[in-house]
C-alpha cells in the first residue's frame, strides 16, 4: 500500500506527478491561501509525511493529532515555524530545503541595501507622484554602498554570500555569530567582533541569523542604540530577531537612518501597521528566496527530503 502524504499548498505540475508515482498525495488545492488550521488539524492523522511551509505552526496539538507521522518536510530553509524538539521526541524527521536557496537571498538581501540607501523605492513614488520638478543637487540623496562598513549578524551560507557580494563593492567586513567561521575569515577577509562593536562600527548591519529562543529580540532599543545615526538595517532573516516596537520607535527618533526589512513579526504585516509610514524604511512582502528558478528547486529538494524518509533513507536535510 501507498504511503500518504499531505502538501498544504499547491506543487509545480512536475514535482506533484513525481510524488504521485510514490505515494497517495492530499494537497491544499490552492497556490495563495492558507489551509485553515482546524482542517489540518482535522485530517492530519491520516498521513504519514506533511510537506509545508513557513505558514504552518507545527506545534504539540498538531504533532499529537498527526499520530501516523514520520516526517515534516519544511519548504524553507528557516525551521522555526516546527517545535522540534516535540517532533523528535516523537520520532518525527524534519527536514528544510538549504542551499537551493543562499545566493537568491543573499540577491535579496543586497537589493535592499541598495533600495533603502539609494532610496529607490521612494524615489520611484516620487517621480510618479509629480515630485520630480527639476534636477536638484540634493534632491532624493542617500547614503554610499560603496566603500562602507557591513556588520554581518549571524554568518552562516547566506551571510557568507552577501559578504561576498559586498567585497564587488570594497566594503568593509565584520560579523557577529555564536561560533566563529574560521573559514569565511580566511576567504572574505571578515573580522570577528562582538555584538556590540559590530553594531557601533557598521554602516549596514545584516541580519542573517535563524529564530531560535537565543536569537528572539537580539536586537531591542539598547542595540539599535549602539548603531550609527546614518547606519541602515537589513532584515532577511525572521520578524522576531528584532524587536519591531523598538525599530518603529527608533526609527521615529532618528536613532538609525533607514531599514530594509522582507520578515515580519506579525505576517502578512497588517496594512495599517506603523513600519509602513516610514518613507525610509523599504519593506518587501517576506521574498527572499522567490525567483522561479529557486522557488522550484525548494519544492523538488523538499519532495525529494519527504520522498527517501518515507522510504527508510536518511534524508538529506535532516535537522534533527
Ligand atoms: C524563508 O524564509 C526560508 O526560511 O526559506
Ligand atoms: C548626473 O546625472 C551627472 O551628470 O552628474
Amino acid at each position: 500500500m501507498k504511503k500518504k502524504i499531505f502538501i498544504t499548498r499547491k506543487p509545480p505540475e512536475h514535482v506533484l506527478n513525481n510524488l504521485q508515482k510514490i505515494f497517495e498525495v492530499d494537497i491544499w488545492n490552492s497556490e495563495d491561501t492558507e489551509i485553515p488550521r482546524d482542517e489540518l488539524l482535522h485530517i492530519i492523522h491520516k498521513f504519514d509525511g506533511l510537506l509545508c511551509l513557513l505558514t504552518e505552526s507545527i506545534d504539540e496539538e498538531l504533532l499529537d493529532k498527526g499520530r501516523n507521522l514520520k516526517v515534516i518536510s519544511n519548504l524553507a530553509v528557516g525551521y522555526n515555524n516546527i517545535c522540534i524538539e516535540e517532533a523528535t521526541s516523537r520520532g518525527i524527521m524534519v527536514t528544510n530545503t538549504p542551499g537551493v536557496l543562499t545566493e537568491t537571498t543573499a540577491d535579496l538581501t543586497f537589493a535592499l541595501m541598495l533600495a533603502a540607501s539609494r532610496r529607490i523605492v521612494e524615489a520611484s513614488h516620487a517621480l510618479r507622484e509629480g515630485k520630480w520638478r527639476t534636477w536638484s543637487p540634493m534632491f532624493m540623496t542617500g547614503m554610499d554602498v560603496h566603500g562602507s562598513t557591513l556588520g554581518i549578524i549571524g554568518l552562516g551560507e547566506i551571510g557568507a554570500a552577501v559578504a561576498r557580494r559586498a567585497k564587488g563593492f570594497n566594503m568593509k567586513l565584520m560579523y557577529y555569530s555564536r561560533s566563529r567561521k574560521p573559514e569565511f575569515e580566511a576567504e572574505l577577509d571578515i573580522e570577528y567582533a562582538d555584538l556590540h562593536t559590530v553594531l557601533q562600527t557598521s554602516d549596514y548591519v545584516c541580519i542573517l541569523t535563524p529564530f531560535t529562543k537565543d536569537t528572539k529580540n537580539l536586537i531591542t532599543m539598547k542595540e539599535l542604540k549602539l548603531m550609527k545615526n546614518t547606519a541602515i538595517l537589513i532584515n532577511t532573516a525572521r520578524g522576531g530577531i528584532l524587536n519591531e516596537m523598538d525599530l518603529i520607535q527608533a526609527l521615529s527618533e532618528g536613532i538609525i537612518w533607514g531599514a530594509g526589512l522582507d520578515v515580519y513579526e506579525q505576517e502578512p504585516l497588517p496594512l495599517d501597521h506603523p513600519l509602513l509610514q516610514f518613507p525610509n524604511v523599504v519593506t518587501l512582502p517576506h521574498i527572499g528566496s522567490a525567483s522561479i528558478q529557486t522557488r522550484t528547486k525548494m519544492w523538488e529538494l523538499a519532495a525529494k527530503n519527504i520522498t527517501l524518509a518515507l522510504q527508510g533513507k536518511t534524508p538529506p536535510n535532516l535537522v534533527n
